[in-house]
């Protein structure tokens, strides 16, 4: 994922549009650049490294001045990350800077046309060609507006584009076709960016530039067009949240927040989706009928890391309550594998950033097929939210860690509402219903409890953080938390990690297991709990250092354990939303004892917009 910004108002233009890089800097850089109109000439600043790289190399203010500018930060795709590999690119002259976020597909036969017609090229990027393409068309088009819908009519793949031109100093040009791009609607000041963080700062009302539109920005005036060039009048929206939500506040990390927002975050992900009268949940995004869902024969979830973690506890969820077939899926997997779809087949994708290439393609794949398809995604506006048939925002709030924790809450909250709402309409009592959702409404103050330990879980981290491989065990609904248990601590500590079913231990993994093996249980109390300890004993015989996480009360793991985690009990279907709690901090702090950078850790970017 790369970033976008760009301003053009009455202010000095450069400060603003580093300041609102910076807000996006979580999300993956490798390097960073941007482009003036100073003195009514085209200056184009870039750095290979962070953005603070790049302000270092600016020169004297007076020198930069402005007050219109776009600037980027870039994870490299193609082109290994350099100044000449930075955006903005440029065409021959210099006189047209673009920054790019997306793929050109067929970069490399335009870049040999453009060759052939005597364009010079300076970088290895696929962006270079829209800049040359521009150029070329520049002549021949009335406008530069028309020349960069003809220039884009030979691009084939996803781009959200920010174009400045030096014959046009007052204007900013955008346009999008797959990834997101927002104008910021400011006091005779517009802004741009691909993620609303950026410009919050400066203004709440903002609009989604659709497929296709093409907006060009005044510091007063806007005007949008079409594809078929016809004049289109955005929805403007307002943000609801305010910067704040994007601060650290008290906290060493964003990652270290977002944890200890979950109360609050679980908590807005049920709000108003309730209705104890019934004891059913209400998720009106998904606009199905009683017997729309009464039809349902089988149930697709997909989604890619974190996110695919929370889809298999759904599938726990859904079978247990509603006893419909569900198939979890990797977003990558599904989207080339020409899934079978059959009729009264509901397929859900999961996405936090809701912006995930193969997530998104794989929605498409199956709606190509004519599947219906629902999104359940955090980020209000984005691609899988647009393009899905329906679908539930889990309102986590914006997510800056690049490692996901409040929105996996977030995620599993929904999809348990979702197993409710499936299993009301089948065998599930209204006495039941009401149980669960009584149950879901005690976690916040559950988790509460939770993060009061995270001191304890500090030392623990303390005691594993110079290993060099971990294991973590789960059975059951807590087997796929194990899995996001390892997926949290080698992403940002870079131990390795892995995730097992506690039962297929002693069908190879357990030869791993010696003195030297950090090994993280979870055994809760629930029908499996007997079969998952004596997994535990067979573990401890092989003399590796137990961490067990069970419930309050049951002090039968002390005698086999280093240490001992003890949470809440809670309904068997709500156990994740618990037990991952104290993986989650593990994981923080072994980061951070490390001294790494956990809120953006080496070679992820917060949103893999590229296959
Ligand atoms: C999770 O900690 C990772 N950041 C990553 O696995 C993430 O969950 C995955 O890339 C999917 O992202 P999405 O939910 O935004 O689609």
């Amino acid at each position: 994922m790369s970033n976008i910004v760009g301003y053009i108002g009455k202010r000095n233009a450069l400060p603003i549009v580093i300041e609102a890089l910076k807000r996006l800097e979580y999300r993956g850089c490798d390097s960073a650049g941007c482009a003036i109109i100073h003195d009514n000439k085209l200056q184009i600043y870039k750095k290979p490294g962070k953005i603070v790289d790049l302000e270092r190399s600016l020169p004297e203010p007076n020198l930069c001045s402005g007050s219109v500018a776009i600037a980027h930060t870039r994870w490299a795709t193609h082109g290994e990350p350099s100044e000449v590999n930075a955006h903005p690119q440029i065409d021959c002259y210099g006189k047209i800077a673009i920054v790019h976020n997306g793929i050109i597909e067929n970069y490399i036969p335009l870049k040999k046309q453009l060759i052939e017609l005597g364009h010079q090229f300076i970088s290895d990027t696929d962006t270079e060609v829209i800049a040359h393409l521009i150029e070329q068309y520049r002549t021949s088009e009335p406008t530069i507006q028309e020349a960069i819908r003809v220039a884009l009519s030979k691009v084939e793949g996803t781009y959200g584009l920010a174009i400045l031109c030096e014959d046009e100093p007052d204007q900013i040009f955008a346009i999008r076709k797959g990834s997101p791009l927002i104008v910021g609607i400011g006091d005779n000041e517009h802004f741009i960016a691909n993620d609303v963080s950026a410009i919050v700062i400066h203004t709440k009302r903002v609009f989604y530039l659709q497929d296709d539109e093409l907006c060009i920005l005044k510091g007063d005036y806007f005007e949008i067009t079409n594809g078929f060039r016809e004049k289109v009048k955005p929805q403007v929206s307002t943000v609801d949240w305010d910067i704040s939500a994007i601060e650290k506040g008290p906290y060493k990390h964003f990652m270290l927040k977002e944890i200890f927002e979950q109360p609050i975050s679980v908590d807005n992900a049920f709000r108003g989706r309730i209705d104890e009268s019934s004891g059913n949940a209400r998720l009106g995004g998904l606009k199905l009928t009683p017997q729309d869902i009464s039809k349902i024969e089988q149930i697709h979830l997909v989604g890619c890391g974190t996110s695919y973690h929370a889809a298999l506890i759904g599938k726990y969820m859904i079978e247990d309550f509603a006893r419909i077939p569900v198939q979890v899926e990797f977003a990558s997997e599904y989207r080339y594998r020409n899934p079978i779809i059959q009729d009264n087949t509901l397929i859900f994708v999961i996405s936090q950033s809701g912006e995930t290439a193969d997530s998104l393609a794989a929605l498409r794949e199956a709606q190509s097929k004519g599947a219906k398809v629902y999104g359940i995604t955090n980020v209000v506006g984005s691609s899988i939210a647009r393009e899905s048939n329906g679908g539930s925002y889990i309102h986590a709030g914006t997510e800056i860690g690049v490692a996901s924790t409040k929105a996996f809450t977030s995620q599993i909250t929904i999809l348990f509402l979702l197993s409710i709402l499936l299993g009301r309409q089948r065998n599930l009592s209204s006495i039941q219903g009401l149980e669960y959702i009584r149950e879901l409404q005690r976690i916040p103050a559950k988790i509460e409890s939770i993060l009061q330990q995270s001191e304890y879980i500090r030392e623990i981290a303390e005691t594993i953080k110079d290993s060099h491989n971990a294991m973590y065990l789960g059975r059951g609904i807590n087997y796929p938390v194990a899995l996001e248990g390892a997926l949290k601590l080698k992403e940002i500590s870079y131990i390795h990690a892995e995730g097992y079913a506690a039962a297929e231990m002693k069908h190879g993994p357990i030869a791993l297991i010696d003195k030297e093996m950090p090994v993280i249980a979870i055994a809760t109390n629930d029908p499996l709990y007997d079969k998952i300890h004596n997994n535990l004993e067979e573990v401890y015989s092989r003399k590796a250092r137990l961490i067990t996480i069970t419930n309050e009360g049951n002090t039968e793991l002390e005698n086999i354990s280093e240490r001992v985690i003890y949470l809440p009990s809670t309904l068997q279907n709500l156990q994740p939303l618990l037990t991952v709690i104290p993986l989650q901090l593990l994981a923080y702090y072994v980061a951070d004892l490390k001294g790494l950078n956990v809120d953006q850790p080496r070679n992820l970017a917060k949103s893999v917009t590229v296959e």
